[in-house]
């Protein structure tokens, strides 16, 4: 756990006093990413130099897993803590693998283990450890040197990294990429984690909790979803955008508003019999499913009414299916694109997994400011 208590650093510049970090008290729990997001110059830098003891504190407590670092030495102290520099900062003399092993250097471990554990690094970020390894920085492009920034940090396995806009230098394809990459390395690997960036997409995607910043004062900190949800004034309404509504779409799965028992029926089924099970049911439309479960169409309550004959002669194709577990984002941007006010979803093997409907997701949306305004 990192906890700042009254974290305060002034500047005294020729023209006055810069006050880059004003009483910050914050908490990040262990295990849990915390992103510092706001404009340039509000002071995240600052705040993760702090930590580290690379600026030292005018006022106020830095404490890691409940110990005042006030009272401990600089190396006792950086043996806990991966720093990812905002400008890369890999050594231009030293190859890839020397620059990897230079925490575990200076830890003396030995340097067999250091070696090996470098490769496993970079297979985990996606560089060949055979191509990577014995290149200078020079010879990798911004991206890659991005890369090996945020693995040499990781080299030593401390439990807390600061990250100072990690991925900012790599395009936004890739971008997605590390950043999923990074996630799942985090799901095991739980580091208690400080990660600035200026994007508020990064900050929705990335981070359990948000600290919003701004001329060194936390404006709010909070869930992504409640920061999207309820911004606490108007500077952190305009910082998160006025599509802050759309943004929280990506913060919910398919599947937990999908309705998993929505009706189902075979191509075979005879359209009299369906037509009352859907009457009886509420529902207006089945989705067809064949043997093996896959949904490939779809019939209407007022089409079959009244009517005799199999589904399969009332059937329509459906526009588009989406995966159970994309995000309402990537769901609702179907829905857009195909004109239509519901999907049938699938699983991870293409088989019927329920219904997901804009009614659903607008009452996802306003399930959550209703949660957080009766707390
Ligand atoms: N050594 C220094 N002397 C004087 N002022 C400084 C010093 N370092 C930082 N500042 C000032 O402190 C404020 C916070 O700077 P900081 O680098 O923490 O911002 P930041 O939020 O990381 O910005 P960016 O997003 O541009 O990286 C700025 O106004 C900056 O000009
Ligand atoms: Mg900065």
């Amino acid at each position: 756990m990192i906890r700042l208590e009254d974290l305060t650093k002034t500047f005294e510049t020729p023209n006055g006093v810069v006050v880059a970090a004003d009483k910050v008290n914050m908490e990040v729990p262990t295990g849990e990413i915390c992103i510092l997001l706001g404009p340039s110059g509000c002071g995240k830098t600052t705040a993760l130099k702090m930590i580290n003891r690379l600026i030292q504190p005018t006022s106020g407590k830095i404490y890691i897993n409940g110990e005042d670092t006030s009272k401990l030495n600089d190396i006792e102290h950086r043996r806990k803590i991966g720093y990812v520099i905002q400008q890369i900062g890999l050594f231009p003399n030293m190859t890839i693998e020397e620059n990897i092993c230079v925490v575990p250097k200076l830890l003396g471990w030995d340097m067999k283990k250091a070696r090996t554990r470098a490769a496993e690094l970079l297979d985990l970020v996606g560089l060949d450890a055979k191509q990577f390894l014995k290149r200078y920085p020079k010879e990798l492009s911004g991206g890659q040197q991005q890369r090996v920034g945020v693995i040499r940090a990781l080299a030593a396995d401390p439990p807390v990294m600061l990250m100072d806009e990690p991925f900012g230098a790599i395009d936004p394809i890739n971008r997605e990429i590390i950043q999923d990459e990074f996630l799942k390395m985090q799901a095991e690997l739980k580091k208690t984690i400080m990660f600035v960036s200026h994007d508020i997409d990064e900050a929705v995607k990335m981070g359990d909790k948000v600290a919003i910043f701004r001329a060194g004062r936390i404006e709010q900190y909070d869930s992504p979803d409640q920061i999207l949800a309820h911004p606490a004034n108007p500077f952190v309404a305009d910082f998160v955008g006025a599509d802050r509504t759309l943004k929280r779409l990506r913060l919910v799965s398919a599947e937990e508003v999908a309705d998993a028992d929505a009706p189902v029926a075979a191509r075979s089924a005879k359209v009299a019999d369906l037509s009352q099970r859907l009457s009886s049911a509420g529902a207006r439309i089945a989705v067809i499913i064949d043997s093996d479960h896959h949904p490939v169409g779809y019939v209407t309550l007022d089409e079959i009414a009244g009517a005799t004959g199999s589904v399969a002669e009332f059937a329509h194709p459906l526009p588009a299916t989406v995966p159970i577990r994309a995000d309402l984002r990537a769901v609702v941007s179907e829905m857009f694109a195909h004109d239509t006010m519901w999907l049938a979803c699938t699983d991870d093997t293409g088989r019927y997994a329920g219904v997901v409907s804009q009614p659903a997701v607008t009452a996802a949306l306003r399930a959550t400011y209703t949660d957080a305004d009766a707390a």
